[in-house]
């Protein structure tokens, strides 16, 4: 198990092989067994192989190439709608239509996913997440037809790889670990931290392509910008009260 998670990568292009429905129901199974909130299982997951519905997905997913290529893609929902549902029929009043109850389904439904990616990879599958689906998640409650009380979080891709990219680098541990307390960062130690990342030749090409100073920048200036990050937070927000998570 340490060697999958060591040598893992994600898997962007896959072979036309099917991924067997037994083999996905069993990678599912064994993904539902991770920790969830107070055993009330608040996500739903919803599985995408029609050519037609992956066709309406993809512009949401800005038309990735993964999207149409993949022969799976599945979406990981928070879901307090079933939970209330119960709730209500069994003479109670749910009490979840509010932000920390959406957090909550939301904490879930990521630990169900990455562990439904750890169980697709030990089985020699590859996964690519999609960070496109909150970005765009007004519109993937319409195509899903998600009710109140459902907000896609991510989703994933799956299939039988056709590619063993590079592995990419990682922040070195001593970057990401604090003993006790949290320790803040030196300027000295951000340059430590960071000059790996900064000095491998893909990177540098990332920011000549780009024609910018600095990796840093790349993100800022290109890849996550301010001005899409407001813009798709006021979507966010609005999907949030809309679906019944921003009563309270
Ligand atoms: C929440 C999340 C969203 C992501 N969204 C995308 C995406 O939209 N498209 C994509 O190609 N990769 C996406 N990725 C994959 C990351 O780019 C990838 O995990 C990262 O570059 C590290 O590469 P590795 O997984 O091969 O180690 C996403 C990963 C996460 C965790």
């Amino acid at each position: 198990m340490m060697d999958i998670l060591m040598n893992r990568r994600t898997i962007r292009k896959y072979t036309d092989i099917k991924v067997d429905d037994i083999l996905l129901q069993e990678i599912l199974a064994a993904g539902c067994r991770t920790s969830t909130t107070g055993n009330m299982q608040v996500y739903s997951i919803i599985i995408t192989r029609s050519e037609a519905m992956k066709k309406a997905l993809a512009p949401l997913h800005f038309n990735q190439k993964v999207v149409t290529e993949a022969p799976v893609l599945i979406t990981f929902c928070a879901d307090f709608n079933r939970f209330n549902k119960w709730c209500l029929q069994r003479n109670t009043e749910p009490g979840y239509d509010n932000f920390l109850s959406f957090v909550t389904a939301s904490i879930d439904a990521m630990l169900v996913a990455q562990t439904v990616c750890i169980a697709a990879e030990s089985k020699g599958l590859g996964i690519c997440y999609l960070g496109t689906t909150t970005y765009m998640a007004n519109k993937i409650i319409e195509v899903l037809k998600l009710p109140k009380g459902v907000v896609p979080i991510t989703t994933i891709t799956m299939g039988w790889p056709a590619e063993i990219p590079e592995q990419v680098d990682r922040l070195p541990l001593e970057a990401i670990l604090h003993n006790e307390v949290y320790s803040d960062y030196s300027k000295e130690e951000i340059n430590r931290y960071y000059s790996e990342k900064e000095n491998r030749s893909d990177s540098k090409q990332f920011v000549d392509e780009n024609k910018k100073e600095t990796l840093a920048q790349v993100f800022t200036d290109v890849r996550y910008k301010k001005a899409d990050n407001v813009h798709f937070s006021k979507i966010l927000l609005q999907v949030l009260k809309d679906q019944g998570f921003m009563n309270q």
